[in-house]
């Protein structure tokens, strides 16, 4: 039973480390490196966690992050769960109920994904105001976990409007050109077709991705405040002549690393 799983899992988190968080925040492809701008007080490798799934991807670092940006207390994954690896959903979504259950009550959720909106480029940020689940199945099918969450949770306002001023105006503060949009969720592993691409863009989609939207949806069910925001590595499959590859995305993350970092610092302190 899943409740159960995560009842375990939290228990061997707490036999660890005595650490409540009061934000959490989710590192995407290339962004990792974030963990450094923290006052580490602790870390967990995933694999020391009874009963947790464990990431495989090369580049994705699997662990818990514990510490403080300034003053406030964080749990960080460095490296997700990814539905592609094999996972099921209720999995995927595993860490992201143990950082709520943990303590945290809003997340910052991260990741690297494919530019669809015209007017994206390679580099770009986008704030994600809103997603679209439908190429994946949803992170609540299955038994309702009563003790998080209602049966049928709304969804009609997941990335908080006041998180999201937040993050409008320091990256305004910071100089970064924040784009916003919805982003769309697919499986992966492989990247979309051009058809694909073009129907995520038929359904109104900014940016198409393999992760965040299952966290956002799970983190809202428990009544976690979400904000999101998608580092724009490459534009979406036939929209440029470019094939695509994940060096190029981990190229494109790496070159705005910086900027990155001393946004999200300013987030997570004012969020
Ligand atoms: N598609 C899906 N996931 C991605 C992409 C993309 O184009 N770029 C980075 N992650």
């Amino acid at each position: 039973m899943m409740y159960h799983k995560l009842r375990t899992c939290l228990a061997s988190v707490k036999e660890k480390v005595d650490f409540r968080p009061e934000a959490a925040l989710i590192l995407g492809s290339g962004l990792g490196d974030y963990a450094d701008e923290i006052d580490i007080t602790d870390t967990i490798e995933y694999s020391e966690i009874e009963g947790f799934p464990v990431s495989t991807v090369k580049g994705h670092k699997g662990r818990f992050v514990f510490g403080y940006v300034e003053k406030t207390p964080v749990v960080v994954m460095q490296g997700r769960v990814h539905y592609y690896e094999g996972y099921p959903m209720p999995d995927v979504v595993l860490p992201t109920r143990l950082m709520g259950m943990l303590g945290a009550k809003k997340i910052l959720l991260t990741n690297a994904a494919g530019g669809i909106n015209d007017t994206f480029k390679p580099g770009d940020f986008m704030m994600i105001t809103d997603h679209i689940t439908t190429g994946i199945p949803s992170p609540l099918i299955g038994p309702n976990i009563e003790e998080l969450g209602t049966r049928f949770p709304d969804m009609s306002e997941v990335y908080s409007n006041r998180l999201c001023n937040i993050i409008r105006q320091y990256a305004a503060e910071c100089g970064i050109d924040m784009k916003e949009g919805v982003y769309v969720q697919f499986t992966g592993p492989n990247y979309e077709t051009p058809a694909e691409v073009r129907l995520a863009k038929s359904w109104g989609g900014d940016a198409v991705g393999m992760s965040t939207a299952c966290e956002a949806m799970a983190a809202r069910h428990m009544g976690l405040e979400v904000c999101g925001i998608s580092c724009i590595t490459n534009l979406a499959a036939g929209l440029s002549k470019q094939e695509l590859n994940h060096k190029e995305v981990q190229e494109t993350a790496d070159r705005v690393a910086n900027s990155f970092k001393r946004l999200v610092t300013r987030i997570v302190v004012n969020m």
